[in-house]
């Protein structure tokens, strides 16, 4: 049987084991600040088409394509806004993804057909090197299969692709945690954020200097549709495990009888104010370190989904700065 390779992503040997694949249409793993990424020549539309069919990805949701240089935008998209422009320059190398218009040359199945694609520019050293090596942009979604938990530590992604011949470049785990934050910012329209992620809207803010719009769910999981940002579907970045997303006071109503049956997650103070007689439990860390919490979040739910719990309940943290985004993950992995 097939099984990943994992290579440590730090070696010169790694990388051009890595390039090696990627020109000849192969995906490859790589780590980013964010999450783990399924790379691919994103010029390539049977590379791509390999990404999509790998991850079981349906066609209709767009990927993002990574630059190794802020200014590589240039190459694939244009009519950016100057609030795009100015989170260009004041995030890049970073956690954060622009939509503009597409250039001719991007290939449809990179943007689903969209007249708009996706950007973004990573500061992980090891995405970075891979991208400057390679030479050209890579489209890379998250590294797990369509729907599932996505991966911050390279074992993750071997463990999701256990039986598929796929070098995995190992590069720590991710500091962030969680994806990027997807902005759409085309020329003539104001800034919004499609997808709440590493970057807070307290940041944005501070570099465009006015609140952006959030845009609300529409899409719906098996609609037909082509959705303008499917990483908005309902139901995404979902365990094995039914959760729910609960606050402290409706999780205290649990008798005893429930939480025997419950894997618990939630902050150091949460999951201390609810006390003993849960299945297992698993903390993010401090209530009022939201980045650590961030960091912990996608592990510590796929190590409650390997306990035998039957459902995992989640409390709700405060909704301000990266615990909106905290929020947002979990209430689409209950969805
Ligand atoms: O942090 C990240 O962004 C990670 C790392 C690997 O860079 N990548 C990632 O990719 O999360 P993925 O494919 O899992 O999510 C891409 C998101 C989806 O929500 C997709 O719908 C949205 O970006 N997207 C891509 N192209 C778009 C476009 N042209 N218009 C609107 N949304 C788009
Ligand atoms: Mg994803």
């Amino acid at each position: 049987m097939p099984t990943p390779t994992v290579l440590d992503g730090t070696l010169p040997a790694s990388i051009d084991a890595a390039v090696d694949l990627l020109r000849a249409g192969q995906p490859v793993a790589m780590p980013t600040e964010t999450v783990y990424g399924l790379a691919a020549d994103g010029l390539d539309e049977r590379a791509l088409a390999g990404v999509f069919d790998l991850k079981r990805r349906p066609r209709f949701d767009p990927l993002i394509l990574h630059v190794a240089e802020p200014a590589g935008w240039h190459d694939i998209a244009e009519g950016m806004s100057d609030a795009g422009r100015r989170l260009a320059e004041a995030m890049w190398p970073g956690p954060i993804t622009l939509v503009a218009r597409r250039r001719d040359g991007v290939p449809d199945l990179a943007t689903s057909g969209l007249p708009t694609v996706a950007v973004r520019c990573p500061s992980h050293p090891v995405a970075n090197t891979l991208l400057r090596a390679f030479g050209g942009p890579l489209a890379a979604p998250s590294a797990n299969r369509f729907g599932a938990i996505s991966p911050t530590r390279a074992g993750h992604v071997s463990d999701e692709f256990a039986d598929a011949d796929l070098l995995v470049l190992d590069g720590r785990p991710s500091e962030r945690g969680l994806e990027s934050t997807v902005v759409r910012v085309l020329e003539g329209e104001p800034p919004e954020v499609l997808r709440l992620g590493a970057v807070t809207l307290e940041a944005i803010e501070a570099v465009i200097g006015q609140t952006p719009r959030v845009r609300a769910a529409t899409s719906q999981p098996g609609s037909a549709e082509p959705a303008e940002s499917p990483g908005l579907l309902d139901r995404h970045y979902a365990p094995r495990t039914p959760l729910r997303l609960m606050t402290e006071a409706q999780a205290k109503e649990l008798t005893a009888d429930q939480r025997q049956r419950v894997a618990l997650l939630g902050s150091d103070e949460a999951v201390a104010t609810l006390g003993e007689g849960f299945a297992t439990a698993a903390t993010l860390g401090a209530a009022d370190r939201a980045a650590e919490m961030a960091a912990r979040l996608f592990e510590a739910m796929r190590e409650l989904d390997a306990s035998d719990a039957g459902q995992i309940v989640a409390i709700r943290v405060e909704d301000a700065g990266l615990g909106r985004a905290i929020n947002d993950r979990l209430a689409r992995a209950s969805a």
